[in-house]
């Protein structure tokens, strides 16, 4: 992992006034440089050439200046570096570039210590337990006694997922090691986006800095989410969960506690554990029907759940007068530290 010390002097060289943010195009880059665009920061997207036909097709959601690359395997760092310019990293940011991440010589948004905990699932665990989530029980392949969900280790976008009911069907259909199974949890699926800003005051306070509710989302995963319709048409099937998009969610307001309290857990044990978690992050639960939240996963980062709302949500209504995306969120958090002298304390 490359020291907080050798990024902070990184940004110690950038011209203030002129920092650009960039990602690579793919995820939620269209928000992101949008989000930059409202707030006049110029941006940067890092693209493979077949790409760039597309995203210049979106000229509010393409970046201001583009990165040519190969392969998202090597981040252009220098060039991005000498462009004064702060990486936001997303899902595909985090997949593509894998652990050359850690030691990327470019600032980040965020902690990045953030994206090592979340990309480990005993890492994740702990986290998740330290925060006082409520994590579904975890079982060995023998001791299976109950509808279970595994995992494959590394899987992405919930791919290759099943569910299980005995020792006997997971010995059938799981060839795998090293995978996790997972009680299954009954209910309705809510992550709720969030974004801590260490520099803030007011609003939602959480340790020393305020903790804000962006929106929420519910993903569509096929072929389970439309499965009804298969079962209808006499289909028997065996369920699958690969993430194919994403629906807008509103709860009852009077779950909105339990949220925030979650949230809370969240950032005070990022303190604990890694030196805390500036900007945006989600956290995958399921609400039972004795409105119980169960958490399976923390993203530590932006999700593409906040696609669905560029210009703001049912939430942000009520903290910004103007459209404000996770997007937006971003470059002005960006903005307030650069003001403030305290980039380094939301960026690494
Ligand atoms: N314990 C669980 N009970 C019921 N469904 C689950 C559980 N864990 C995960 N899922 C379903 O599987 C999907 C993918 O699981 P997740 O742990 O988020 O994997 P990924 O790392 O691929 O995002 C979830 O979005 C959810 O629909
Ligand atoms: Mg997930």
């Amino acid at each position: 992992m490359i020291p907080k010390e050798k990024i902070n002097s990184i940004l110690e060289g950038y011209d203030k006034k002129k920092i650009k943010i960039a990602t690579i195009c793919s995820h939620s880059s269209m928000q992101i440089f949008h989000g930059a665009r409202q707030e006049g920061i110029k941006t940067v997207g890092i693209c493979l050439e077949k790409n760039k036909k597309l995203y210049d097709a979106f000229p509010y959601g393409r970046p201001d200046e583009y990165i040519i690359v190969k392969d998202y395997k090597n981040l252009p760092v220098k060039e991005l570096v000498d462009q004064n310019a702060v990486i936001v990293p997303h899902g595909s940011v985090v997949e593509y570039a894998g652990k050359a991440l850690q030691e990327a010589a470019v600032p980040l948004f965020g902690n990045r210590m953030s994206l090592v905990w979340e990309g480990d699932r005993d890492m994740l665990f702990k986290w998740m337990k330290d925060a006082g989530l409520n994590v579904p029980r975890t079982f060995t392949p023998d001791k299976i006694d109950r509808p279970c969900i595994v995992k494959l280790p590394g899987a992405k976008g919930g791919r290759g997922y099943v569910v299980v009911n005995s020792p006997e069907e997971f010995r059938k259909k799981v060839k795998a090691e090293k995978v996790t199974i997972q009680e299954y949890v009954l209910g309705v699926r809510v992550y709720p986006h969030y974004f801590f800003s260490p520099i803030s005051k007011g609003g939602y306070g959480v340790h020393e800095g305020s903790l804000e509710l962006m929106s929420m989302d519910r993903r569509l995963e096929s072929d389970i989410d439309d499965a009804q319709r298969a079962t209808a048409a006499g289909i028997k099937f065996d369920p699958s969960f690969t993430v194919v998009g994403n629906l807008p969610l509103v709860i009852r307001e009077s779950l909105l506690s339990k949220v925030m309290e979650m949230g809370q857990g969240v950032v005070e044990s990022a303190f604990r554990l890694f030196k805390g978690i500036p900007g945006p992050f989600c956290i995958e639960t399921i609400c039972t029907k004795d409105m119980e939240f169960y958490a399976f996963e923390i993203s530590g980062r932006i999700v593409a759940g906040t696609n669905l709302y560029p210009e703001g949500s049912q939430y942000t209504a009520y903290t910004y007068k103007e459209p404000m995306s996770t997007g937006r969120r971003i470059a002005l958090e960006i903005k307030n530290a650069a003001k403030l002298n305290k980039l380094s304390s939301v960026i690494y």
